[in-house]
């Protein structure tokens, strides 16, 4: 495995919009956990391909349970991720991106998704997600179209410490 650079604003990669995955080979396999190593070296709960200036539709997710903290994080790794729904209220939270160092901000969200997409083996999954998870996955899969989370959040500052949740 190897540590990829993660790339920061204002690279123009991370506006570009990522192509749909269609070979599952061992590239594809070593890619993703390239991914999963960079962002937890980083480190960080998430991170899409672009980040690392790669446009196809991945994306890298390790996050533990909210209510339970003595759980051990899940990790998903999902290839061609599509939300097909939001459900659920919309709420604030605070969101970090590890290619926008130095910031956070409020973005809204839904509380609740469904995605669908493949494994590292190409075959479907689809998950239902609820709370801080699901948040994930909506500024990951946003950044496979070029969507920046400070394209949607209602304020943006510097956080007096290091921001750990960073994606
Ligand atoms: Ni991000």
């Amino acid at each position: 495995m190897t540590l990829r650079e993660i790339i920061t604003v204002p690279d123009e990669v991370l506006r570009k919009k990522a192509h749909k995955v269609k070979v599952f080979d061992d590239n594809l396999r070593t890619l993703i956990d390239d991914m999963v190593e960079t962002m937890r070296d980083a480190p960080g709960v998430g991170l899409a391909a672009p980040q690392i200036g790669v446009l196809e539709q991945i994306v890298v997710i390790e996050f533990g349970d909210e209510e339970d903290e003595e759980a051990p994080a899940k990790l998903y790794t999902v290839v061609n991720p599509e939300i097909t729904r939001m459900y659920g209220d919309r709420v604030m939270g605070v969101e970090g991106c590890l290619s926008i160092p130095g910031i956070v901000g409020d973005v809204e969200r839904s509380t609740s998704i469904v995605v669908k997409g493949q494994t590292r083996n190409g075959q479907n999954v689809k998950y239902k997600l609820n709370g801080w998870i699901a948040r994930i996955f909506q500024h990951e899969v946003d950044h496979l179209t070029g969507v920046l989370f400070t394209d949607l959040a209602e304020s943006i500052w510097q956080p007096a410490e290091d921001y750990v949740d960073n994606v």
